[in-house]
C-alpha cells in the first residue's frame, strides 16, 4: 500500500496520515488513532489494519500494509456484504499468521 493510499475508506484516511498521527501523538493505544480524522469509527473494517499500524509504531518499525489498495477495497466490499472479514486479507496486509491476525477481533479498537 502506497502512503497516498487509503486506510480507512470510511473516511479518506490515508496511510500517510496515519504515520504523521503515529509519529506527532504516538498514542498509548490504537483506539486513539480515532482522533485522526475519526479513522475506524465508520464500518470498523479498517480497525485491525489500524491496531497493526499502531503495533508496528510501537515496535519502532515503519506503519505500512502489504496489501494492493484494490484488494483491500475489495475485502472492504466482501466484509460490508458478509460483515466477517476475509482472513487472507488481513494476513496479507498484517502479515499475521492465522490466529494470531486481528481477523479474529472485528470488535471496536480498545
Ligand atoms: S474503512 Fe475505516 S471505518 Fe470504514
Amino acid at each position: 500500500m502506497h502512503p497516498d493510499d487509503e486506510v480507512c475508506l470510511c473516511f479518506h484516511v490515508t496511510l500517510r496520515k496515519i504515520r504523521h498521527f503515529l509519529e506527532r501523538e504516538d498514542p498509548p493505544v490504537a483506539s486513539l488513532i480515532s482522533e485522526c480524522l475519526g479513522a475506524g469509527t465508520g464500518c470498523m473494517w479498517c480497525v485491525p489494519f489500524l491496531k497493526h499500524l499502531h503495533a508496528q509504531h510501537t515496535r519502532g518499525e515503519s506503519p505500512g500494509l502489504s496489501i494492493s489498495p484494490q484488494r483491500y477495497a475489495e475485502g472492504r466490499g466482501d466484509y460490508r456484504t458478509t460483515h466477517a472479514r476475509d482472513p487472507g486479507v488481513v494476513r496479507e496486509a498484517t502479515g499475521d499468521p492465522p490466529g494470531a491476525g486481528a481477523a479474529e477481533h472485528p470488535g471496536p479498537v480498545e
